[in-house]
């Protein structure tokens, strides 16, 4: 275990078994479709690439990079789209695929934008869910696994940019989270 992590929450063997089932809900949801599937960046970058190894079917990717943490442990509160170009989306299946859902601004600004852009049907998938009130209003179509209102890191997650290689999801050490704050 890295010398940072307090304790793990979800291991590699564990991550990767509900995988499998996650996977096989998505197809069920897309089968015979064209899906575009819509990664947020960077934090769902890991997690994207073990899913789409297991969804044999035909899809494209696309990638957008969205802000709300600006570093810290709390959302920010504000979404910012960084993208120049906004994915082609018209008339196409989309699956969002974000890391964690927490405050719920993130995955709700995105499906407003992509149903805006003239997504035919968008569903979200999502490795975590905090088990919190969030401030918008929405839920993810597919849900890795629920967990408490804490503050985890690695499998893509970052606090201030790093940890996201931990082949797991782990608790940071509170001294590490104040150093680097
Ligand atoms: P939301 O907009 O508050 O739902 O936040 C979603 C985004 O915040 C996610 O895409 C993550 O990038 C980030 N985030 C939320 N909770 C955590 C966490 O516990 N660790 C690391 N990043 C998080
Ligand atoms: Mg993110």
């Amino acid at each position: 275990m890295h010398e940072d992590i307090e304790r793990i929450l979800i291991d590699e063997g564990v991550i990767e078994k509900r995988l499998d089932v996650l996977a096989e809900r998505v197809m069920r949801e897309f089968r015979g479709r064209e899906l575009m599937v819509v990664v947020i960046l960077k934090g769902a970058l890991v997690f994207t690439a073990d899913l789409l190894r297991r969804l044999p079917i035909p899809l494209e990717i696309e990638c957008l990079n969205v802000a709300s943490y600006h570093g810290g442990t709390e959302s920010s509160g504000q979404v910012d789209f960084l993208d120049a170009k906004l994915p082609p989306v018209e008339g196409r299946f989309v699956l969002v695929v974000d890391d964690i859902l927490d405050t719920g601004r993130t995955l709700a600004a995105v499906e407003k934008k992509l149903r805006e852009q003239g997504a035919r049907k968008v569903k979200s998938c999502v490795l975590l869910s905090k088990d919190k009130k969030r401030a918008a209003e929405v839920e993810a179509d597919f849900v890795g696994f629920g967990i408490g209102d804490e503050f985890v890191v690695g499998y893509g997650l970052d606090f201030q940019g790093l940890y996201r290689n931990l082949p797991y999801i782990g608790v940071l050490k509170e001294e590490v989270i104040g150093e680097l704050s």
